[in-house]
């Protein structure tokens, strides 16, 4: 596996002992009955630091969106129990995770899902929108400034390149001050460069403004911009490593022979 991603500068000390923000307890999630059952996740235990940027690696189809989609509450579990901060999630009416994805919890997808026709502000300011609730214009400019799109908030989508889109969506997710972060190959669809950009903009609202980031990649660059690495393959957390650099993370994941 190779990347173009430029490796990031220096490391910082892993929170390794803040309380964890998310917790899956044993989560087994099964698609499908009789034959055509798919064991997507087979008992997985794994919390998820606070203030920590953690990377989620392993095979195609190992089952790391369908992890991070019961951790966000997009999904629900066969067995087991999901935790988001004092909140049980598992057992939710559907009504209750909407509030919940709404409230306290953002997302940052492969493709940028902004609204075509709004600005970059009014997209980054959406989801406080339909929430009802008020930005802090302190909060947001701080925000504005770590992604770097000062100069950009007037411009649509469409005037924008993708790095800067995806810069957007991160902003946009970051805004709300969600409990989590997740996101599934935030930079799958950009160049080295953007790529770069926006994983040294997610690692930064970590260390600067102590976000909890969750985010599935393939990447052993992107993977080194995080605290920790937890690697699944069919279904099952085989390991971790703490401090990754991109070298260690390519071992890691041939050993595992993903
Ligand atoms: N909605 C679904 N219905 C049936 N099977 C599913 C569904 N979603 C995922 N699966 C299956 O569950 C397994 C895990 O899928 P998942 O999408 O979590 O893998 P992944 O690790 O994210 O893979 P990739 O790296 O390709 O994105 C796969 O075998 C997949 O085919
Ligand atoms: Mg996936």
């Amino acid at each position: 596996m190779t990347s173009t991603f430029a490796s990031p500068p220096g490391g910082a000390p892993s929170p390794a002992a803040a309380p964890p923000a998310v917790v899956a307890d044993r989560v087994s999630k099964v698609y499908g009955s009789g034959d055509a059952a798919v064991h997507a996740l087979r008992g997985v235990s794994v919390g998820f630091a606070q203030g920590a940027f953690t990377a989620i690696m392993g095979p195609s189809g190992s089952g790391k969106s369908t992890l991070m989609h019961c951790l966000a509450g997009l999904d629900t579990v066969s067995e087991g129990a999901v935790r988001l901060g004092d909140a049980e999630i598992t057992g939710m009416s559907d009504k209750q995770l909407t509030l919940l994805r709404r409230d306290r919890v953002g997302f940052v997808f492969q493709a940028f899902n902004l609204l075509p026709t709004l600005t970059a502000e009014q997209n980054i300011l959406l989801p406080l929108q339909l929430s009802g609730r008020k930005a802090d214009r302190a909060w947001f400019d701080q925000v504005v400034d770590v992604v770097g799109l000062r100069d950009r908030l007037s411009h649509r989508p469409n005037e924008l390149s993708g790095g800067q889109q995806q810069r957007v969506a991160c902003a946009r997710a970051l805004v709300a001050r969600p409990q989590v972060i997740f996101a599934d190959e935030p930079t799958g669809n950009l160049d080295s460069r953007a790529g770069a950009e926006v994983l040294g903009f997610l690692r930064a609202s970590v260390r600067e403004m102590g976000q909890t980031i969750v985010m599935v990649t393939h990447d052993p660059v992107a993977a080194s911009y995080a605290d920790r690495v937890v690697f699944l393959r069919d279904g099952v957390v085989v390991n971790e490593l703490l401090q990754p650099t991109p070298d260690t993370v390519l071992d890691r994941l041939k050993s595992l022979g993903g």
